[in-house]
């Protein structure tokens, strides 16, 4: 309930103003971000790398509904590229896309522009060794991104995209996209969806993640688990083994500032363990996403505002 009623207000024009300008706020944002300017993504990666993670990096921005924001967003890719290059720390990074940044939503031609953005993206990534993974947004968005996806695979074919257990149709986007070499990151999904679409009771995502993880696990690509749950990750572990797919065949993948202690066990277990990396001025829809999937979150931000 309370997580609906957060996703909601994620949308409120009131509740954003209210909630982006309280300083209080902000100090309980850095828990989930690295910091507004280029150089807090490059000094995280730069810390997490030497801590033998790998770092997948989000320009946080979403919804863009504005050709030029379009295209600032895609040259802020362009310049975090060109800024891990310059570092060494390009080579084996990734960065997670969202189409919506990129111009999806656009009236008329926004998905030509979101695919061209992207396509600029995925080619400077490429030759400074990195890779790309296409976010998944709400459901309305899951076609035009997997035909994006399809687009920037014949240059490309190592893009990777997400997946959201919840919908009901991923069981059929896991079995049609374990093909070989391709990666696919498995998530429970973020977004309130209507229960036409996506399993309503929590419990049911958890069981559609399994299968979903069943089948590409079984498949000849390169899973991503990206999960927090310690019982998502025994299972992936379990049929990790299972389909012999050793520590360079899939990865554990979760979000900066939650369960740390957990990236670094499966770290020191010699799992490939990335972490996403949000980074921007633009943190507010994600931020409420991470308040919306754990009640705690919001224990903890009423209890820095209380004792500030
Ligand atoms: P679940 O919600 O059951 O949480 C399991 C446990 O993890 C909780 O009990 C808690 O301990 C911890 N936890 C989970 N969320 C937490 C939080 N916000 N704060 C503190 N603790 C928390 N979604 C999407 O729709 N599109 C996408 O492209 C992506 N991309 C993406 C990338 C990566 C790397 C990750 C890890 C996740 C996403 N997601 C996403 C988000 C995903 O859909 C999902 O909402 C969250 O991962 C939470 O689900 P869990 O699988 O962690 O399980």
């Amino acid at each position: 309930m309370l997580g609906t009623a957060l996703l909601a207000a994620s949308r409120n024009r009131r509740v954003r103003a209210a909630v982006t300008h309280s300083p209080v706020t902000r100090r309980v944002v850095r828990r989930f971000i690295a910091g507004d300017e280029v150089s807090a993504a490059v000094n995280t990666t730069r810390r997490l790398r030497s801590g033998g993670f790998a770092v997948t990096l989000d320009h946080l921005g979403e919804d863009t509904l504005d050709r030029a924001q379009a295209e600032a967003t895609r040259d802020a890719y362009l310049t975090l590229i060109s800024r891990l290059a310059d570092q060494g720390l390009a080579n084996a990074s990734e960065a997670s896309l969202k189409l919506s940044a990129m111009g999806q939503a656009l009236p008329g031609d926004g998905e030509t522009l979101a695919a061209a953005n992207a396509h600029a993206i995925c080619a400077a990534a490429a030759d400074a060794g990195m890779t790309i993974t296409l976010d998944m947004e709400d459901h309305t968005t899951v076609d035009s991104t997997l035909g994006i996806l399809a687009e920037l695979r014949k240059d490309q074919p190592s893009v990777g995209v997400a997946l959201q257990a919840m919908l009901y149709r991923t069981e059929a986007d896991c079995r049609d996209l374990a093909t070989t070499g391709s990666r696919i990151r498995l998530v429970k999904g973020a977004y309130a969806e209507p229960k036409s679409v996506a399993h309503p009771a929590k419990s049911d995502v958890d069981l559609a993640y399994v299968r979903c993880l069943s089948i590409l696990m079984a498949g000849l690509g390169y899973p991503m688990v990206a999960t927090h749950d310690p019982r998502m990750i025994a299972i992936a572990q379990r049929l990790a083994e299972k389909h012999a797919k050793g520590p360079d065949d899939f990865e554990f993948q979760m979000l900066y500032g939650i369960r740390p202690s957990t990236q670094e066990q499966l770290r020191a277990q010699g799992s490939r363990m990335r972490i996403y990396v949000p980074y921007g001025d633009d943190w507010y829809g994600y931020f409420m996403r991470r308040l919306a999937e754990r009640p705690a979150n919001v224990t903890f931000l009423l209890r820095s505002l209380i004792t500030r």
